[in-house]
């Protein structure tokens, strides 16, 4: 006969693992709540990244299980949580100077091409980073103009830069990254981004300068903008590849009326409009000009 192992006095205590186990039904939740409340579409073979995600709710709430997690879900109370769960299920993969030939474009085409028109007093020129991520795109954007207005002060420009994820943004607004980044980054950028001592060791910060030039906000693309542009340039970048078509095409329908006439739209590398639009013209690599 087995007799339960007698409580060792000695042992040290071990932390309780939750269990993770994601059920099918209560992956097709997840996948459902994510696409209602932020477009972002999960597919079945993401079920193990899901999980994993998940779990840092999980843990985060002091929950024994993913199976309690979703019930919670589904309660009044959770209301609340939504935030966190978008939080939690974002990929926020980004880099500074990530597909280099739209800054390229920005700094060598746009950006003297703006200033040459807008050369009165108090020229308005405004640019959107519309999935900020971690703030490497704006501040990558800020250097990139900055480099090219050098230190006027008569122009009124202004980036806005926006993300559906807080916490992300709260990293972003402060401007701290590990000083390795910069490192590997090519020698004629790396200067323009001014980085400034009074970091932590092993990071540097973004110049006061450049962080100025940015506003940093929420907004969930599929929810209402409060926005009334226009926009000279607007960065869309690698978030499409999460949203179907419809939610695709809407968005950009929305883009379109918001850029200025002349002005341009940035994709990711891997992404395309989801249908030929009338109002936008193929430039460049991923770079569409607004026609008309
Ligand atoms: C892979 S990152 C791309 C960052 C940057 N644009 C780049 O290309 O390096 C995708 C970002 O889109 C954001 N995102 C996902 N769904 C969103 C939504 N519905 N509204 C706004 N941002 C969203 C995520 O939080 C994430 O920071």
């Amino acid at each position: 006969m087995n007799r339960p192992a007698s409580p060792n006095p000695f042992a040290l205590a071990q932390p309780v693992m939750a269990d993770v186990t994601l059920t099918r039904d209560d992956m097709k939740f997840i996948a459902t709540l994510v696409y209602e409340q932020a477009g972002i579409v999960i597919r079945e073979h993401k079920e193990a990244m899901t999980r994993g995600r998940l779990a840092r709710r999980v843990k985060a709430l002091g929950m024994n299980s993913v199976a309690e997690y979703c019930a919670f879900l589904k309660t009044p109370q959770a209301a609340g949580e939504l935030p966190e769960l978008i939080n939690a299920v974002t990929t926020n993969h980004t880099a500074f100077f990530r597909e280099r030939h739209h800054f390229d474009h920005l700094r060598k085409d746009v950006m003297p091409r703006l200033l040459q028109e807008r050369s009165g007093r108090r020229g308005r020129i405004r640019i959107w980073s519309a999935a900020c991520s971690s703030g490497e795109e704006p501040y990558s954007i800020a250097a990139s103009c900055r480099d090219v207005v050098g230190p006027r002060s008569d122009l009124d420009f202004k980036i806005l830069a926006t993300d559906i994820d807080t916490d992300i943004l709260t990293r972003a607004e402060a401007g701290i990254y590990p000083a390795e980044l910069f490192e590997r980054l090519p020698s004629d950028v790396k200067p323009m981004l001014k980085l400034e001592g009074g970091a932590g060791r092993g990071e540097a910060r973004i110049s006061e300068e450049l962080r100025r030039m940015i506003a940093f906000k929420r907004l969930n693309l599929i929810e209402k903008w409060p926005m009334s542009g226009p926009f000279d340039v607007i960065f869309c970048r690698n978030v499409f590849i999460y949203f179907d078509t419809q939610t695709k095409a809407s968005i950009l329908d929305r883009f379109v009326a918001l850029l200025a006439p002349g002005g341009f739209l940035y994709l990711g590398h891997s992404e395309s409009l989801p249908q030929p639009h009338p109002n936008l013209r193929l430039i460049g690599r991923t770079i569409y000009e607004r026609t008309a």
